[in-house]
């Protein structure tokens, strides 16, 4: 059973690596490299094809801006079947965007620096793979320093995202009373995204209609980052954004430990790392929720909802022991019943909880490895085992599908299983999940 989930896992990945040296995440609904599917997808390669691994990060990193930027999506090709494309986003507005790819000009979560950690740990031959982060990893480094340079605009050591589509939990409920401080104009475009998947599964019109107005702003000012954190309607710090990038300064300083005289770097880390986890801890902790929470900084205020984004700083070491109890005992009593997979991405017990609706609602599998790690760094083992089981047990019911229905049982008498088929970063960190 193991052997042939994990083989279907590498059919999955190898039909999705393209010729130009990166993967899509699915066939159809998007047809591009992007940015965090492109780390958590690298990890699944390590497992049984290290040169594509490396081929991945090396081509994402190919594309970064000279800023340090790396941008969320990578416009590899002229595929027209996503909207919006490379001639809505305009990354060349941007003085310093690539001049070799067309790209967006907006981010997502800063994985690259733990995803080159976990390549290291996998591979084999650590030499040939040290080899390879020697090469790499300043480029990383760079978009550390961009983030805090740019994102930082109270020196808190917590930045902000200006777009969901940043987040990565692109139409989380947690955005819903932003977008009630927004009065967009209706767009006339044509959606790509609901000719591959059933629009029930998909933000609604009005949905897309602010997340291309923020992108109209932002290119207003061409990208400017000061500008943008000034003026941009959607200002948020993020928990799971913010988590990714700690997580990854740990990472790198691990990497230049092992690689050995880059002091000046190791420092540099240290302090954002003291400053972040600090800050992290007093301003993103909601003790009411017994949760971490977003912050938006455009009307400053918390945003009080419990989301899988939430626990995610765990996987980051962030909450210390007695802190953790907390939060693992809130994500047990709103997320944990028996009638339910883990981790639904946002609070099953609130009334915009939707099971079938993108970050509404379904179970993801890279957040639920997020999860996993997560819970064992505070040794919470049998949870974490059964995040595990539960990731393996829906991608047997249902394939390697994009996101997934949390109910056991959902009255549906249909596969439960939504958004893209045959989802690569699904497929990646199964393999991941199964390795031991
Ligand atoms: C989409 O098109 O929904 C993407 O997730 C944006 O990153």
């Amino acid at each position: 059973m193991k052997e042939n989930l994990r083989k279907r896992a590498i059919e999955v990945l190898d039909a999705n690596f393209q010729e130009g040296g990166f993967t899509i995440p699915s066939k159809g609904l998007y047809p591009f490299q992007w940015k965090w599917d492109s780390g958590f997808i690298a990890i699944g390669f390590a497992h049984y094809d290290v040169e594509k691994a490396k081929t991945e990060i090396h081509s994402l990193l190919d594309a970064q801006w000279e800023n340090g930027f790396i941008p969320h999506i990578v416009f590899h090709s002229d595929n027209d079947s996503y909207f919006p494309g490379p001639d809505f986003h305009q990354s060349e507005l941007h003085p310093l965007s690539s001049k070799k790819y067309r790209s967006t000009g907006m981010t997502q979560p800063p994985v690259t620096g733990f995803v080159l950690q976990e390549m290291y740990r996998i591979a084999e031959d650590k030499e040939d793979m040290l080899a390879f982060i020697k090469e790499h990893i300043d480029r990383v480094y760079d978009n550390h320093v961009y983030f805090y340079g740019n994102r930082d605009p109270y020196n808190e050591g917590l930045v902000y995202i200006y777009h969901n589509w940043e987040s990565g939990t692109d139409n989380s409920p947690v955005w819903d009373d932003i977008w009630s401080t927004m009065n967009p104009p209706e767009y006339t475009f044509e959606r790509r995204d609901t000719t591959h998947v059933d629009a029930s599964q998909r933000p609604t019109k009005r949905e897309y209609d602010h997340y291309l107005y923020l992108i109209d702003i932002a290119k207003e000012y061409n990208y400017d980052d000061a500008r943008i954190a000034e003026l941009s309607p959607f200002l948020v710090q993020d928990p799971l954004f913010n988590a990714m990038l700690i997580k990854s300064n740990e990472a790198l300083m691990e990497l230049y430990r092992i690689i050995g005289g880059n002091e000046d770097k190791i420092k540099v880390l240290n302090l954002w790392q003291i400053k972040s986890i600090e800050n992290f801890n007093t301003k993103l902790f909601d003790d009411e929720l017994g949760a971490y929470i977003h912050f938006d900084l455009r009307n400053n205020k918390p945003i009080r909802f419990v989301s899988s984004s939430s626990f995610s700083p765990l996987f980051a070491n962030i909450p210390d022991p007695e802190r953790a109890v907390i939060l693992v005992k809130t994500m047990m009593e709103r997320f944990g019943g028996d009638d339910k997979y883990l981790c639904a991405s946002f609070d099953p017990t609130n009334e915009r909880f939707n099971p079938k609706k993108y970050w509404r609602g379904p179970v993801w599998i890279n957040m639920n490895w997020v999860l996993y790690y997560g819970l064992k760094n505070y040794r919470f083992n049998e949870i974490a085992e059964r995040v595990k089981q539960d990731s393996i047990a829906l991608i047997e019911r249902d394939g390697f599908f994009e996101y997934f229905d949390c109910r056991k049982d959902s009255g549906e008498s249909q596969r439960t299983g939504y958004g893209g088929n045959n989802f690569s970063w699904s497929a990646a960190l199964l393999l991941d999940l199964l390795k031991d």
